[in-house]
């Protein structure tokens, strides 16, 4: 019924169409057509509304364009493989059936929206049409599986250096996975992966950037949590260019990795956390609190913590929650 909503107002470019006929058309009552209207406003339509007129589409949801984007693509592997949908369940889902059938390393997959967008520990990711970038990103590192969490450092340093870059906001990173400004997130990255004997097989990154949404595309339960470049830059976001940015900036780390290591990443992603040299809480997966000062990253990417007894030790994964400001005198101590 939504498809055939569009067609009427496609057929009807600029005009108003009253709700009867709208009714008349669908063959259905002026509830169905009220909540048809409804879903599409919550698809990222925008129409006007009059009671003597009816309703008027003004502004469909963005699309990426394409052919823009593969004309400004600078790199040699990551990209070059796209498939691009217009809404998807989930696109590391999309990214697994593309590996099943033989996709190649640096293999993308972008939607322009989820309708059941994962994110860390069980929870969901917001995914609205034409608003954020929502891509998974298939790669194949020659790396034991223990190291796989130095990958979501790794993309978290490139998307934090190309955003500070391109949109000129103070973006930083919270450990294992978050892009936070002004202390809300506005980036999360999901790091699947699959492996035999100790190796890995494959991973899917998936990374997921609130661009351009504006505060009304949010659930209320976020808002005090969540915002967008678009907020924070006041300016929108060109999500063509972001990619083609992102892609350069992660190829480039990827490369140094595989020629020097997680020693260099590691250092650029201390440079740019918001989580080292100040007390922290982080909640555990089995539920425990461990509570301390970050004091660094491990070698697989653990975060180490010199706890308020002052016993030293390394989490590999959980939630933190942050407390007072960046402290660097207890870099030292
Ligand atoms: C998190 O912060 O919890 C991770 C969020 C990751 C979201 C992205 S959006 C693209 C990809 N597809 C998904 O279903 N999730 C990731």
């Amino acid at each position: 019924m939504l498809d055939t909503i569009l067609q009427i107002f496609e057929d009807n470019r600029g005009s108003y169409v009253s709700g009867e006929e709208l009714s008349k058309q669908l063959g259905c009552s002026r509830t169905a057509v009220w909540k048809g209207i409804r879903s599409l406003r919550a698809q990222g339509y925008v129409f006007e509304a009059s009671s003597r007129r009816g309703y008027r589409l003004i502004q469909a949801p963005a699309k990426l364009d394409i052919p823009v984007f593969l004309s400004k693509l600078e790199t040699q592997t990551l990209g070059r493989s796209l498939h691009y949908y217009d809404e998807v369940d989930s696109t590391q889902t999309i990214a697994q059936q593309k590996i099943a059938e033989g996709a190649p390393e640096g293999t993308l997959i972008i939607a322009e929206s989820q309708t059941a967008g994962r994110g860390r520990m069980g929870r969901k990711w917001h995914s609205p049409k034409g608003k954020g970038i929502w891509m998974s990103l298939v790669l194949k590192p020659q790396i034991p599986i223990h190291f796989a969490p130095q990958l979501t450092l790794l993309t978290a340093v490139a998307l934090c250096r190309t955003i500070r870059r391109e949109c000129n906001v103070d973006i930083g990173i919270k450990w294992p996975n978050d892009l936070l400004i002004d202390g809300k997130k506005v980036c999360g990255i999901l790091l699947e992966s699959s492996a035999e004997d100790e190796r890995i097989k494959h991973i899917i990154c998936g990374i997921g950037i609130s661009a351009n949404l504006s505060l009304e595309d949010y659930p209320p339960e976020l808002h005090a949590i969540a915002t967008s470049l678009a907020i924070a830059s006041g300016k929108e976001v060109s999500r063509e260019s972001l990619i083609v940015a992102i892609l350069k900036e992660l190829e480039q780390l990827y490369q140094l990795y595989h020629e020097e290591g997680f020693a260099s990443i590691r250092l650029l992603w201390e440079a740019l956390s918001v989580t080292l040299h100040r007390p922290i809480q982080v909640h555990t997966p089995r539920g425990g609190i461990v509570e301390g000062i970050a004091s660094g990253i491990d070698e697989s990417g653990g975060l180490r913590i010199v706890s308020t007894q002052g016993e030293e030790l390394c989490v590999f994964s959980g939630d933190v929650e942050l407390f007072g400001k960046r402290d660097d005198t207890l870099a030292q101590s």
